[in-house]
């Protein structure tokens, strides 16, 4: 089943504290996912690949195209046009995003902060946990780190924290945004082979990577861009 179709995207940035002057983030972008499958957005520096993964997320608005998203229950949404709330709505039970920075409160522990995806789908506190620090362990996150915040952790580590983060709750259809930029090639393959587990799970993916091998390992369609001059 189609879970995302996007027709003839197309954005163009207008600078308002620049004289409004336009930039061409990307145009006519066409491409389809369906449940289980990864599709990866692939060109240059500038090309307009995490412009693109922002879009579908809304996190940009559209200046000309479609993004129909299929729901579950056979409804059809296009993310381009949807009002904030379905926009919110979306975010919270359908579409995830993960940035290639993790972005965290505070004094939260990296296990707390990977359990509360899973908490906040209604799991059990201590079964979160206890699958958080799973997770955390796979991507070889010492156990001393634990109960510490990751804002103090490495790069690495960090993005590490992410990509639990973005991976332990999966929702139908995942962003992601270079998640494993800052890895070894040990952490990148294990990452890889979770995503694998994702797509027999039936998420539909949509990535961007930095680590040609990876892409090709998890790709089932590689989208080539241009940069739009
Ligand atoms: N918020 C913004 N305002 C203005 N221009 C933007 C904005 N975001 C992106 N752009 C422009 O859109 C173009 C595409 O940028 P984008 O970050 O999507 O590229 P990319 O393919 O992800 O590149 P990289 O591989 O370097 O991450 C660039 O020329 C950039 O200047
Ligand atoms: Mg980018």
């Amino acid at each position: 089943m189609v879970r995302l179709k996007v027709n003839n995207l197309q954005k163009r940035f207008k600078l308002y504290t620049q004289g409004g002057i336009e930039v061409n983030g990307f145009e006519n972008i066409e491409f389809s996912v369906k449940n289980g499958e990864f599709l990866s957005l692939f060109g240059p520096s500038g090309a307009g690949k995490s412009s693109i993964l922002k879009t579908l997320f809304r996190t940009y608005t559209t200046t000309k195209g479609e993004i129909l998203f299929f729901r579950d229950s056979g409804e059809v949404i296009d993310v381009a046009k949807a009002s904030e709330s379905e926009i919110l709505e979306l975010r919270h039970s359908e579409i995830g995003y993960v940035s290639q920075f993790l972005q965290v409160l505070p004094r939260i522990s990296a296990v707390d902060v990977v359990a509360q995806q899973l908490i906040f789908k209604g799991e059990e506190e201590k079964a979160s946990r206890l699958k958080a620090k799973e997770m955390l362990d796979y991507l070889s996150i010492r156990e001393e780190l634990f109960d510490l915040s990751p804002l103090t952790f490495s790069g690495g580590e960090q993005q590490r924290v992410n990509i639990a983060k973005g991976i332990i709750a999966p929702k139908s259809l995942l962003l992601l945004d270079e998640p494993t930029a800052s890895l070894d090639k040990t952490n990148t393959m294990k990452v890889v082979e979770k995503l694998k587990e994702l797509k027999k799970q039936g998420v539909a993916m949509v990535g961007i990577f930095h680590d040609l091998e990876a892409m090709e390992m998890i790709s089932d369609i590689i989208y080539k861009l241009k940069r739009v001059k």
